[in-house]
């Protein structure tokens, strides 16, 4: 299996961090090929714990190469901030990661629009993590964006910055009335980003298919998750790009038909930070409960996270979506302790009960889950690595799940660390 695409099956943090760290033991490379600095993707080695932002989350092998591909949106201020972290702490970056010429750069002027426009809508606000993505995108759509390989001709640059932030300028002080951006000041940050950052610079697409000729084994790594995704997540609560699997063609630029094997990341609850609609959230002391057992905290912005059930409306709806071949469960080690587990199997509307993820979210906002409720299980599952020695009824929550979203669970995850992996 040549190439592998790990995807967030639900709305992002479902452990794929930990997971792609654990499954490219065995690749030659992982990809990024969506999503900018809005991801956190933790790994932990031992007692050490690392927080992936840009660099994919196979960089901790030293075997594995790392692409940052052209449908990420690259910060490079945070990009140089993650090598420099990563080189001080001993892990080698340089020479083994490569970031696509055409990747489109994150500006101050796009972080400074994501937090006005954030503040503008008040009680409507996304919730978006202020990394600038939104905005990147947006540019990248209206064709005035700025790539990757346009660093190296710095006059061109300058030029094409500066009438970028005259455009905004006239957004930030008109509409939103705050202080205008110093192009100059941008330009040569950036520019001194670009000194550093050139030996990294690659034509990643070229560089993708030559390894994928040579039969070497290439994982692509998902950021946030399915239900985040611009047209089919639950817009406009969602992030600007396409997590899914149709995302890696497009990222990557590579055929659909090169796609091998698709593995979901599912957490054994959900959770979701930022706003947007949440049907199985528990706002209460279950809810509270799930949030400090699973330490349900944003990676990238610290903000708790909402908590709540198994949802298998959506996540059928995102098995349909991703395609997966199969999944891994993350998390079940922060289940245990529960007499029962709710799991929603559909959702109760004004016009009836379906099992169909509405595509509307002022839909969704008025679905009442209707839940099946399993027998829980007590003690600490994170030290077990048989499936067996699994309780009998942890055992029967993983089956309902497969049976369910009709994918094979491949792994079970049962605490952060890599060892903490049940292999089925
Ligand atoms: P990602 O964005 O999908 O990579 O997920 P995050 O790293 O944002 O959030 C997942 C959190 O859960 C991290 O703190 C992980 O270290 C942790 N984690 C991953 N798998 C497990 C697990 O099986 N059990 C527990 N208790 N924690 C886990
Ligand atoms: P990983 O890869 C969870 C959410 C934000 C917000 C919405 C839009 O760690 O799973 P954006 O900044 O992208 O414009 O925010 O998307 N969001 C995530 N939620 N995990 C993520 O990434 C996320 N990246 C963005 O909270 O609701
Ligand atoms: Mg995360």
């Amino acid at each position: 299996m040549p190439t592998v695409c790990v995807i967030g099956a639900q709305w992002g943090d479902e452990g794929k961090g930990k997971v792609l760290d654990l499954l490219s033991a065995d690749a030659d490379w992982v990809v990024r090929y969506h999503g900018g600095s809005n991801a956190g993707h933790t790994v932990w080695l031992g007692n050490e714990k690392f927080v992936l932002h840009l660099v994919p989350s196979g960089i901790l092998h030293p075997h594995v190469r790392c692409v940052i591909a052209t449908g990420v949106v690259v910060d490079p201020r945070h990009l140089l901030e993650e090598i420099d972290g990563l080189e001080s702490r001993g892990v080698k970056v340089a020479g083994r990661l490569f970031l696509s010429d055409r990747a489109h750069l994150v500006f101050p002027y796009h972080v400074e629009l994501d937090k006005l426009a954030e503040l503008r809508r008040g009680e409507n606000r996304i919730g978006t993590t202020a990394r600038g993505i939104g905005p990147a995108y947006a540019d990248r759509a209206s064709r005035i964006g700025v790539r990757v390989a346009e660093m190296s001709e710095p006059d061109a640059f300058r030029r094409h910055v500066e009438r970028n932030v005259e455009e905004k300028n006239a957004l930030i002080t008109g509409l939103y009335r705050a202080k205008p951006l110093d192009a100059g000041a941008i330009v040569a940050e950036y520019l001194e980003c670009a000194k550093r950052l050139r030996p990294f610079v690659s034509d990643t697409f070229a560089m993708v298919g030559d390894a994928k000729r040579r039969g070497e084994r290439l994982f692509f790594e998902g950021a946030q998750g399915a239900l985040l995704d611009i047209d089919f997540g639950t817009y406009p609560f969602v992030t600007s790009s396409h997590p899914i699997t149709g995302g890696v063609t497009v990222g990557v630029g590579i055929p659909p038909r090169d796609v091998e094997r698709v593995i979901g990341i599912f957490k054994a609850y959900t959770t979701r930070v930022g706003a947007g609609p949440f049907p199985t959230e528990d706002p209460g002391d279950l809810g509270k409960r799930l949030r400090e057992r699973g330490g349900e905290f944003g990676s990238t912005t610290g903000r708790p996270r909402r908590c709540g059930w198994f949802d298998l409306v959506a996540c059928r709806y995102s098995c349909e979506l991703n395609g997966f071949d199969a999944g891994v469960l993350t998390k079940l080690d922060v289940l245990a302790g529960l007499s029962e587990i709710p799991v929603c199997v559909a959702y109760g509307l004004p016009n009836g009960e379906t099992t169909r993820f509405p595509g509307n979210v002022s839909v969704l906002e008025r679905a009442v889950p209707r839940y099946e409720k399993l027998p829980g299980f007590d003690g600490d599952v994170s030290g077990i690595r048989n499936y067996r020695d699994l309780p009998v009824e942890a055992k029967r929550y993983v089956q309902y799940l497969e049976e369910h979203l009709e994918i094979p669970f491949s792994h079970v995850s049962v605490g952060p660390e890599r060892e903490q992996t049940i292999v089925r």
